[in-house]
This record gives structure tokens, C-alpha cells and sequence, in this order.
């Protein structure tokens, strides 16, 4: 029986890992520490509320005495941490909350596990710290190459440097005390439980209320998706037999430009819901400060490693993620209302 603290676990991956890793296996215990910023809902994990093997703790990262309970209170083999400010645009706003939460939070987990976990012998057996991490850590791309493992880091947003911040703590609990490490890179994902802040859902819901679908620059830049799933069961393959101490780079081959998504999701909700979604509602808006022109990643270690591919095609994962936004409305309207969080907080007994 494993014992996973996982962080970030009401937000869009983490939920969608939470929920797939429960589907997948009957003996593991999963310890969901979530603060529940804007971006954590517990709506997302209805499927799994009253499952034994599934434990939610509200709280902060960064919070020394908290994390250090959950430790001492469970036996965690494993951390998995997603927790995270995640939005570029917010950080180009706020950077401090990004530095706060995604490197100083990702030191506190690192720090709290090193406690918990080493030995005068070494450390624990089979324990293993995994982080959550980005493509975006690697910088921009020009119109040919694909990002690899080895790619010097060359952030640009204060979201990817803080991200990149943390990857580099990771590797130096790895090279100094030794301790069991892994890291993922993965491109954009898409799916369901997505802020409506992110491009897709954002895309959707100004169709259905026919508000304008702002486009930054010329449209042109580049994002490689990865439908959720494929990301969460490539997670879950590298915290089982990846490598300690390697990074692995996760990604769907599946390049887009911005317009092409924008464009995607038009046509389909134009032929399917309401044919006067046209692209008269594309507002073309100034460009976001330091955007990266291109992302790409080569996934071949990961293939090769461990044997793990995208089975979601892009053109089949977006029909899926348009048809559940729009199955979902009541998802989106309790996501972004005011009294959500107060009421599922109470609900929850947090
Ligand atoms: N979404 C993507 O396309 C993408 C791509 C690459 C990497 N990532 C990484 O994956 C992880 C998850 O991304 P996401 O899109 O699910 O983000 P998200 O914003 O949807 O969710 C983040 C979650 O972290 C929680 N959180 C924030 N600050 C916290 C804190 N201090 N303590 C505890 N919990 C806190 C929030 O409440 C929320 O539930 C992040 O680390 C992100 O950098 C995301």
C-alpha cells in the first residue's frame, strides 16, 4: 500500500491525476494537499469524495509545521508536487506570489521530505520526490528543433523562471544530499477541470456567451498539446521506473498555432451548439510581454525509457475536451462564482 502526498490536487492536472491514479489502483492512499487558491476547486474531485484512499488537507505548500504533521502523521512514500501559480499572464502582473508558492513552497516540501525520509544509512527505501515541471523552462524555440533533456534552461516569464527555480532545487537536493529525485517537463496540457483563465475553456465559454476570443500578437506562436490523461499516465509510469535523478520530457508531438486552436474550437461549436459562433468574434490584442514564439518537445527518452506515448491524437482529445466543457456548463458557472469555494470549503469540513 503506497502512500502518495500529492500537492495541487484540486487544480486542473493535479485533480485529473488524483481521479486517475484512484481509478487505476485500489491500494494506494493518496494525501491531497491543496490551498485552494482561485484555481483549486474541489468540484473537481467529486468523484472521489467519501473514498477512503483519498485524504484532502486545505492548505499552503510553504507551510513548515503543516507539512511536517502530514509526514509524521503518514507514512508518504512518494511526493508529487504540482502546487503551483500557473497562469503566465498573472505572473507577468504578480511575480512574487510565483516565486513564493513555486520555488520557496517547492524548497519547504524538498526540505520537510529530506526530514522525513533520510537516514544516517541513506535514505528511506523506495521513497521518491517527483516535480511537476514545464516545457517553458527551456525558452523559446525558432521554426525548427524540439526541446530535449538536455536543453540549457533560458526561462523568459516570471511563471518559467520560478518554475525553472524550482527545478533547479530539486536537482541540488539530488547532487548534495543524494536524495531520490525525478522531474517531468511536460507541454500544454488540455482536457477537463481547466481554469477558464487557460486558452481552450477560455475559448469555449466566450463562444457560448459570445464575447470576443482575444488572440495575443499575430497568432502565430507555437504550443505543443497534451491531452491530461497522457500526461497523468506518463506521471505516474516515471515515479514507478523512471530513472533517479533524471528529467523527462513529456509531449504529444501535437503543434499548434494559437489561431489554429482559436479556429478549431469555433468550427466546432459553430456546426454543433450555435451557427452564429463565426470568426467575427476573434479580436486580435497586443502581444504578452516576453511570449515565447515556439514550444516543441522531442518525448523520445521517456518512449524509450519506459515505453510511454500519447494515445490521444489531438484531432480526437479536443472533440472530447470541447463536448465536456459543454456537458459541463454548471462546472464552469460554480468555478467562477463567489460563493463556490466557501461552500464546498464547508462541505468538505475544511
Ligand atoms: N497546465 C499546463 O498546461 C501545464 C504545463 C506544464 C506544466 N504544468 C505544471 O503542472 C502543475 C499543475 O498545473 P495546473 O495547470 O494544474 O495548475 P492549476 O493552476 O490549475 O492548479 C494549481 C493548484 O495548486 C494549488 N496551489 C497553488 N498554490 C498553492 C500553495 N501555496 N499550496 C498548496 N496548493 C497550492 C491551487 O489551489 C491549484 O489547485 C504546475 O506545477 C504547472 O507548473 C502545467
Amino acid at each position: 500500500m503506497k502512500t502518495y502526498l500529492v500537492t495541487g490536487g484540486a487544480g486542473f492536472i493535479g485533480s485529473n491525476f488524483v481521479l486517475y491514479m484512484l481509478k487505476k489502483y485500489t491500494d494506494i492512499t493518496i494525501i491531497n494537499l491543496d490551498k485552494l487558491t482561485y484555481a483549486g476547486n474541489l468540484e473537481n474531485l467529486k468523484e472521489v469524495q467519501g473514498n477512503p484512499n483519498h485524504i484532502f488537507v486545505q492548505g499552503d505548500i510553504c507551510d513548515k509545521d503543516l507539512v511536517t504533521t502530514l509526514f509524521e502523521k503518514y507514512d508518504i512514500d512518494y511526493v508529487v508536487n504540482f502546487a503551483a501559480e500557473s497562469h503566465v499572464d498573472r505572473s507577468i502582473k504578480e511575480p512574487e506570489i510565483f516565486a513564493q508558492t513555486n520555488v520557496l513552497g517547492t524548497v519547504n516540501l524538498l526540505n520537510c521530505a529530506k526530514n522525513a525520509w533520510e537516514r544516517e544509512s541513506g535514505w528511506k527505501e523506495g521513497v521518491r520526490y517527483h516535480q511537476v515541471s514545464t516545457d517553458e523552462v527551456y525558452g523559446s524555440l525558432g521554426e525548427t528543433g524540439y526541446f530535449m533533456e538536455t536543453t540549457p534552461l533560458d526561462p523568459h516569464s516570471p511563471y518559467s523562471s520560478s518554475k525553472a527555480g524550482a527545478d533547479f532545487m530539486v536537482k541540488a537536493y539530488s547532487d548534495t544530499y543524494n536524495m531520490p529525485v525525478t522531474i517531468t517537463r511536460c507541454s500544454n496540457n488540455y482536457g477537463p477541470y481547466h481554469f477558464p483563465e487557460k486558452l481552450i475553456p477560455l475559448l469555449i465559454n466566450n463562444c457560448l456567451n459570445h464575447k470576443d476570443l482575444p488572440v495575443y500578437g499575430d497568432g502565430l506562436n507555437i504550443r505543443d498539446w497534451l491531452y491530461v490523461e497522457d500526461h497523468c499516465k506518463a506521471i505516474d509510469m516515471v515515479i514507478r521506473n523512471g530513472r533517479i535523478g533524471e528529467v523527462y520530457n513529456v509531449g504529444g508531438h501535437n503543434e499548434r498555432t494559437n489561431i489554429q486552436i482559436v479556429k478549431t474550437v469555433i468550427a466546432y461549436i459553430h456546426d454543433n451548439v450555435d451557427n452564429t459562433v463565426t470568426e467575427d468574434l476573434i479580436k486580435y490584442v497586443e502581444d504578452r510581454k516576453g511570449h515565447d514564439r515556439r514550444y516543441g518537445i522531442a518525448p523520445d527518452k521517456i518512449k524509450e525509457d519506459l515505453g510511454w506515448y500519447p494515445e490521444t491524437t489531438f484531432e480526437v482529445g479536443i472533440i472530447k475536451t470541447i463536448q465536456w466543457y459543454l456537458d459541463n456548463r454548471q462546472w464552469i458557472e460554480n468555478v467562477t462564482s463567489g460563493d463556490y469555494k466557501h461552500y464546498y470549503a464547508k462541505m468538505y469540513n475544511n
